[in-house]
């Protein structure tokens, strides 16, 4: 193509030049799904269509899409500071938000460090944990521990503490020195479970076989998300993460708590450690933070990890990490805007009323053809489908096809796992749409 012609080619209907992330592009670039627009609980197609949106945008437009206070935020930040350097200088808000959202979170955890999304959290939370050792003069802890079946995004430290071999086999050697737990989910002792299971809280005992292999010493953390939620909504069996706070505080390990997609009201409070009353060293948030609408994340520290660094000259940097967006006014204002629609809307508790309704809605889906399991908490679920005879996946992303040209519905897959996690705002009318359309779906695929 010359250059002359390439505006011309810049239509909406040139799919080539976009290389679509976890997403098989050539399979898309056949049937498209574009989204034009949003409004609260729907998107909108170029050609007008509603879709429902059965999953928050990503698990991340949990006050529903293009709120106007949101919006309003977002574009009178523009017009005041576009962006401000990040080293060395600070805009207002950025420490207004940093105070909300350490007064939404438990105990001491009141130190916030902010970046621009989940996978950025994620390394800057295990880097926060190999620091904070260092400069305790601990240095030999440096080991991480992650779990089987966990995401924490797609950095080098996120896939190393994962558990997802798609996102860690095609990337070399990762981080030397990471072990990881077993993965939670049983479906003999757990399937069609409505909140945490009983069965599993022995699994973090594991801890303590890992730590007796590689001794305490060696090891800087643990980092889980309280409920795994890419890998098909997998909550935690109860007394679990209990049982993994008293092994990190019996060997000095730190515990991290990925609250990326449990953060800001997924299961019905701010985040899930206050869910489970168990709190975590570090927690990562992004996502709802901004309600989707800018990107950021950032990390939470209790405390007692931020004063260990406080020492030395003062004109010395006492963490050499940071991102020229951190704190980027945008996401800041959209921050706020985000957090006072939580609390003048009330929709964590929202989200916590809703639980038991949304639950009873999914599990009308066992008993249909192929459904291997049903699993709730807050407001998500996750829906094992069978997988086709040699070929895995196929089910579930062809029931995703089928949920959004038939249906007007946005489900997320993983494999043939369906996850269903929709905005915080959606009615009881749209829980039962959402779940109506799933049954039709599960159906047309079986
Ligand atoms: C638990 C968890 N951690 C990290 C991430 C990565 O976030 P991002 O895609 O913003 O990098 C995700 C994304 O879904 C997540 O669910």
């Amino acid at each position: 193509m010359t250059k002359i012609n390439a505006p011309l080619a810049r239509q909406t209907n040139d799919l080539d030049a976009f290389w679509l992330p976890f997403t098989p592009n050539r399979a898309f670039k056949r049937a498209p799904r574009v989204i034009a627009r949003a409004k609260d609980m729907h998107y909108f197609t170029p050609d007008g269509r509603a879709v429902l949106d059965g999953l928050a945008g990503l698990w991340c437009a949990n006050t529903g899409h293009n709120r106007d206070p949101i919006v309003a935020a977002i574009s009178r930040q523009a017009a005041e500071l576009d962006y401000s350097a990040a080293f060395h200088f600070a805009h207002p808000k950025s420490f207004e938000l940093a105070s909300r959202v350490a007064a939404l979170a438990p105990g001491d955890l009141n130190r916030v460090f902010f970046c621009n999304s989940g996978s950025e959290a994620v390394d800057t939370a295990l880097k926060i944990a190999l620091a904070y050792h260092n400069v305790r003069g601990e240095g030999a802890r440096t080991r991480l521990i992650g779990r089987e079946r966990a995401y924490h995004g797609v950095g080098f430290g996120g896939i190393s503490v994962g558990g997802i071999v798609n996102n860690r086999k095609f990337f070399g050697t990762l981080l030397a020195g990471v072990d990881h737990l077993p993965a939670t989910y049983n479906r003999e002792h757990q399937a069609f479970t409505k909140g945490e299971p009983a069965w599993g809280a022995h699994l973090a005992d594991e801890l303590e076989r890992i730590v007796a292999l590689h001794g305490a010493s060696t090891i800087a953390a643990v980092i889980v998300e309280p409920m795994a939620g890419s890998t098909g909504v997998l909550p935690p069996p109860k007394g679990y993460l209990e049982r993994l706070r008293s092994i990190c505080d019996k060997y000095g390990i730190l515990l991290i708590f990925d609250e990326v997609i449990t953060g800001f009201g997924r299961l019905g409070y701010a985040f899930a450690a206050e869910r489970y009353g168990v709190t975590p060293d570090l927690l990562c948030f992004a996502k709802g933070i901004t309600a989707g609408a800018v990107p950021m994340g950032g990390v939470i520290a209790r405390q007692g990890l931020y004063d260990a660094f406080m020492h030395g000259p003062e004109h010395v940097i006492e963490l050499f990490h940071g991102y020229t967006y951190s704190a980027h006014p945008l996401a800041c204002a959209a921050g706020l805007a985000a957090l006072d629609l939580y609390r003048d809307e009330k929709l964590f508790e929202r989200a916590k009323r809703l639980e038991s309704r949304f639950a009873d809605a999914a599990m009308t889906l066992k008993g249909l053809p192929g459904v291997l399991d049903v699993r709730t908490v807050g407001l998500s679920a996750g829906i094992d489908l069978a997988p086709r005879p040699d070929a895995a996946g196929e089910r579930g992303y062809e029931a995703m096809e089928r949920a959004f040209h038939d249906e007007d519905l946005v489900i997320r897959i993983a494999g043939d796992t369906l996850a269903i996690a929709p905005p915080l705002i959606v009615s009881e009318a749209q829980i039962a749409e959402i779940f109506d359309k799933t049954a039709r779906v599960i159906r047309a695929v079986a």
